[in-house]
């Protein structure tokens, strides 16, 4: 699988925006449209106010499709549940940095880099940048939330873009390379407002999978 720095531009359909009787035929259309990771976006109905899937269907993807599984747990003790989708075939799983989340942030993280897979850590709109920026050294990617999280098709919230800002400048003066993750209402008006911000791995449920053609929304992200 090919190794994604952090100055590649990533579309990163969602598949919560999927329809959930079809999850590997839906996977397939998003590769064969030109999707380059897939987001699975996990939810356990505690830390978010919904209830999406778990591993048994990351693991079904994993088995149909050779594709990057992005993995965001919208979930509390994530590290209790780590092990579990792990195995089911994750490549990168973004864990949350709010106290509700409930669990210890650096531990979790290593345990996550220990199984050979990259780690990822969300922060929401109304969490401060300084709350994510102790991990930097420890993550290979930081998703800053464009919504609160919990369900697709929301307004994407460009007060966010500052501290993508306050992110790309920490890097360079740490000398880091993780990637920099949009996640919310992000569609062909507001992809650009991202990225210029310094994004480049956007997720997109709604302006992909339910979009007229999702190969020319894929391709208009991208560009
Ligand atoms: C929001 C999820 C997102 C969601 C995005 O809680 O984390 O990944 O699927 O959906 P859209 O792109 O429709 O806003
Ligand atoms: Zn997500």
């Amino acid at each position: 699988m090919k190794n994604w720095t952090h100055t590649d531009r990533i579309i990163a359909p969602s598949l919560l925006a999927a329809d959930f009787g079809r999850v590997a035929e839906e996977t397939t259309r998003a590769i064969n449209s030109g999707a380059d990771w897939m987001h699975l976006d996990v939810m356990d109905g505690h830390f978010v106010d919904n209830i999406s899937f778990g591993p048994a269907i990351i693991q079904a993807i994993h088995e149909t499709n050779d594709v990057f599984l992005d993995v965001h747990l919208m979930i509390t003790r994530p590290d209790h549940f780590l092990p579990r989708f792990i195995a089911a075939g994750s490549d990168l799983i973004t864990v949350h940095v709010e106290p509700e989340a409930d669990h210890d942030v650096s531990r979790t993280l290593k345990a996550i880099r220990e199984a050979g897979v990259k780690a990822g850590l969300a922060f929401n709109p109304a969490t401060p940048f300084s709350a994510v920026e102790p991990y930097l050294e420890e993550i290979d990617l930081l998703l800053a939330m464009t919504v609160v999280p919990g369900f697709g098709g929301q307004s994407f919230m460009p007060e966010v873009m500052p501290k993508i800002e306050a992110a790309v400048k920490a890097r360079e003066e740490k000398g880091l390379s993780f990637h920099i993750q949009v996640d919310g209402g992000i569609g062909a008006e507001t992809g650009p407002i991202a990225t210029a911000a310094g994004a480049n791995v956007l997720v997109a449920g709604s302006s992909t999978f339910c979009a007229p053609d999702m190969a020319a929304a894929i391709t208009q992200l991208r560009e």
